[in-house]
């Protein structure tokens, strides 16, 4: 499984089960087999075909990457329709029993009278990934015999037809990606299979489907829509036999959960996030895997009863007003969990050391950023191996620099920003020091002594030599995500839409470092930003930076630079955004395309600069300046990965760069256990689902 896929095929996995081989159907047949044909034919003619898939999950290298073509133009009268592209037969009866064109560029409506519909054999109907438009027709449950319905990521609205509840047999039911509407047909409490229920991202209205707790539901993915109210009606206990997973993310429910809420249930993961919850946090039960109630109003401290919940492998309490220290068992029974996020909360006091398990650390990602933390970092994390992502930024941290973190293998993102640390940065000795790393922020702390050269030098996650690694960021992010990340900039925060390519940033702004800036640093050819400035680097500005033909923002700006700058900066054609302010530098300032764009307080505050921008003229000078071998190149063909046009002019401590880089991992990159976990889920609600239907068998075992 490719990395930039993990995080949408979680998604995958959550509404739609894969296929599986069918059985005999017992069932009489209504059409002869060759009117199923001629229906099939008839459906593929009443719609038409479209080259422009807008799909959201399905048939991009976003989704699951699913190659559109159209299966049906394949079709052909004549030849037997169980032959053709995305039909199943029964092989007994003979029966069309699946019709599956996931991404088959079909477009158009549905029509009540479609002979799809006739189709009554039928028990997997998947038309996921299409461009339907319009309202879904109620004939579409004379389909009687549907037990796999999805018809996600597509353009369907109006209402969700009462009928579907007509449809006894069906278990698997995805409308996720559509733009229905109105409420949830009470009717689906008719629907005594339905087990996995998947309505993400659409446009519905309603309070708390309670009413579902009769069906036996596994999973409930009712995100971003427009629900609203308490999550009920039982105030004291959670009551849905059934329900492993409950996706309510990015929806208007409200009100606080009773401290006991979840206890008796058999839930294992919930995502509550982005929702008006409020109140102390509820009891974290044991059996939970997955705990996401971020960006809510959760107040109070976190529950010691979590320590109890060994099973947590995500636990994400990130943008609350939660208070109180960090529990200590949260670093110790750390053995399962992955990804702890409690970043923008007010938690004070040291993060916890380990007692128990101090060679054991299964932590991948840690996002403690925005909270009052104080105190040294715990040296537990040098035995994180897997670690990921460490973002520590906006705390009151006094430490040196943890040196002791190089070794750590997989550490892509280290992000100190905006705390208390001091003394110089040197390595530890190790032989690869942070040698996959592609974001290091160390801005705005009391870093002193020389630019940390030797760092610079084993970056080599940022050199882009070695295939093998340090692209891991790279292959997630390139693939044209989607988000909204704010920035702090001088007073203005930005939103920031569309980041399409990777992070490669050095960020040592407002410190104290002093020296030169190496020429090692031209080897970091895959770095997008760097900032430098605010420290007291002195020396001229190397000429190597003209090898670092992916940057688009460089700030120099307030430092004692010196000398003129290389004619080599005019050749970076990706430069967007450049600071040179506030320094010593001297001479013509170079000419190119890409200088040309730059207005004057990039380089004001250096006396002894002239020429154009500034209106301090060169004379003569002016002409010796070699040109840029770029000169004639077409404008910057990519596009920039941030709109740098609409960020301000400033001094600031990492401001470009005050994009969260646990927001990145922690949103865009679901690791691979939690695909696997929802995997075994779901593989094991079918399991139990076929066991019980069969041999009415007690439940299968969870774990
Ligand atoms: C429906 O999907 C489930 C889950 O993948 C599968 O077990 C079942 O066999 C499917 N039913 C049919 C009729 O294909
Ligand atoms: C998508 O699938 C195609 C072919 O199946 C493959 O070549 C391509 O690398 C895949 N892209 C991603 C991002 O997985
Ligand atoms: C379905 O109804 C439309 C008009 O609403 C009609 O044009 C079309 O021929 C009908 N199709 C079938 C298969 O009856
Ligand atoms: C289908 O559902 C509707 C409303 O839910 C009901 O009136 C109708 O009797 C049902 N039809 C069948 C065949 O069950
Ligand atoms: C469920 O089905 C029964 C019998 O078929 C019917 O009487 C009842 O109205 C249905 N319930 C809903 C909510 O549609
Ligand atoms: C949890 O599952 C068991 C076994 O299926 C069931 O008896 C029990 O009622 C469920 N608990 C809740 C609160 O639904
Ligand atoms: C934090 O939560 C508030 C609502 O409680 C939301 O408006 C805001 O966008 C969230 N911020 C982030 C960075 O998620
Ligand atoms: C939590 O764990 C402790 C010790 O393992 C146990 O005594 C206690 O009953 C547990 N509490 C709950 C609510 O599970
Ligand atoms: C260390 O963690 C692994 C899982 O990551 C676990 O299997 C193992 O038992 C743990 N060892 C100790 C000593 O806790
Ligand atoms: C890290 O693990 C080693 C053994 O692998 C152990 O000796 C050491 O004490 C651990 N360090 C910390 C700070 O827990
Ligand atoms: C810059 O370095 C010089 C000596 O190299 C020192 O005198 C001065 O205090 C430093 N300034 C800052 C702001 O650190
Ligand atoms: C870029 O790097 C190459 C060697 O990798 C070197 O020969 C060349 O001079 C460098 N260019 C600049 C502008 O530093």
């Amino acid at each position: 499984m490719r990395p930039g896929l993990v995080f949408s095929c979680l998604f995958i996995l959550l509404f739609e089960p894969s296929m599986s081989i069918p059985m005999p159907s017992p069932f009489t047949r209504f059409l002869g087999h060759a009117d199923q044909c001629n229906a099939l034919l008839q459906f593929a003619s009443s719609l038409g075909i479209t080259t422009n898939i807008d799909s959201k999950y399905f048939c991009n290298i976003d989704g699951a990457n699913i190659t559109s073509y159209p299966k049906t133009a394949s079709w052909r009268k004549g030849i037997d329709c169980c032959t053709w592209d995305g039909i199943t037969c029964d092989y007994v009866t003979g029966e069309v029993i699946v019709v599956d064109l996931t991404c088959s560029c079909l477009h158009g409506a549905l029509q009540p009278n479609s002979t799809l519909f006739t189709l009554s054999n039928v028990r997997t109907l998947y038309l996921r990934g299409n461009d339907l438009t319009g309202d879904i027709p109620s004939s579409i449950c004379r389909m009687h015999s549907l037990e796999n319905l999805s018809l996600a990521d597509n353009k369907l609205g109006g209402l969700i037809p009462t009928c579907l509840g007509n449809l006894s047999k069906i278990s698997y039911l995805s409308l996720s990606f559509n733009r229905m509407q109105g409420s949830l047909p009470k009717s689906l409490a008719n629907c005594t299979r339905l087990e996995i229920l998947s309505l993400f991202s659409n446009d519905i209205t309603d309070s708390f489907p309670h009413w579902l707790r009769t069906v036996p539901l596994g999973l409930l993915q009712l995100g971003k829509n427009n629900f609203h109210g308490l999550v009920g009606p039982d105030p004291l206990a959670f009551d849905f036999p059934h329900l492993y997973t409950l996706v309510l993310k990015i929806n208007n429910f409200a009100g606080s959960l009773p401290s006991n809420y979840f206890l008796q249930s058999n839930l294992t993961d919930i995502d509550f996030s982005s929702n008006k919850f409020e109140g102390a946090l509820p009891i974290i039960p044991p059996t939970f895997e997955l705990f996401s109630v971020s960006s809510n109003r959760f107040t109070g401290e976190i529950p010691l009863l979590l320590c109890n919940s060994t099973n947590l492998a995500s636990l994400a309490l990130s943008n609350n007003s939660l208070t109180g220290r960090i529990p200590q068992c949260l670093v110790d029974g750390s053995a399962s969990l992955f990804e702890l996020d409690l970043s923008m909360n007010f938690f004070r006091g040291p993060i916890p050391e380990t007692i128990s398990a101090p060679n054991n650390c299964s932590f991948t990602t840690i996002d403690l950023s925005q909270n009052h933390l104080g105190g040294k970092l715990p040296r537990f994390l040098e035995n994180c191996s897997k670690l990921k992502t460490l973002d520590l930024s906006n705390n009151e941290l006094q430490d040196s620099f943890p040196s002791w973190l190089e070794a750590l293998p997989s550490l892509y993102i280290l992000v100190l920003r905006s705390n208390k640390f001091h003394g110089p940065v040197n390595t530890g000795g190790s032989p690869q020091p942070f040698s996959q790393l592609q974001i290091f922020d160390l801005s705005n702390n009391n870093f002193q002594g020389a630019f940390p050269t030797q760092y610079v030098a084993s970056f080599k996650g940022m050199t882009g030599g070695d295939e093998k690694r340090g692209n891991i960021v790279d292959r997630i992010l390139d693939n044209q995500i989607f988000y909204t990340a704010s920035v702090i900039g001088k007073g203005v925060t930005l939103e920031l839409h569309k980041i399409q390519k990777a992070f490669f940033v050095i960020d040592l702004s407002c410190n104290h470092f002093q020296g030169k800036i190496c020429d090692a640093i031209g080897d970091l050819k895959l770095l997008t930003g760097l900032n430098f400035s605010q420290n007291n680097l002195t020396g001229a500005i190397p000429y190597s930076f003209g090898n670092l033909t992916n940057l688009e923002w460089l700030d120099l700006s307030l430092n004692n630079l010196s000398g003129e700058i290389p004619g080599s900066l005019a050749d970076l054609t990706s430069l967007a955004y450049l600071n040179l302010s506030m320094n010593w530098l001297m001479g013509p300032i170079p000419k190119g395309k890409q200088f040309n764009t730059f207005k004057s307080d990039s380089f004001g505050g250096n006396p002894g600069l002239c020429g154009f921008p500034l209106p301090r003229e060169c004379g003569e000078d002016a002409n010796k300046l070699p040109p840029s071998t770029h000169a004639e190149e077409e404008d910057t063909e990519k596009g920039s990965w941030i709109e740098w046009r609409a960020v301000p002019m400033g001094y600031g401590c990492g401001t470009a760069f005050g994009l969260s880089a646990g927001y990145i991992m922690l949103h865009f990159r679901r690791p691979l256990w939690l695909m696997r976990m929802m995997e075994r889920r779901i593989y094991k609600l079918q399991r139990r689902a076929r066991r019980t239907r069969g041999r009415n068998c007690t439940r299968a075992q969870r774990r």
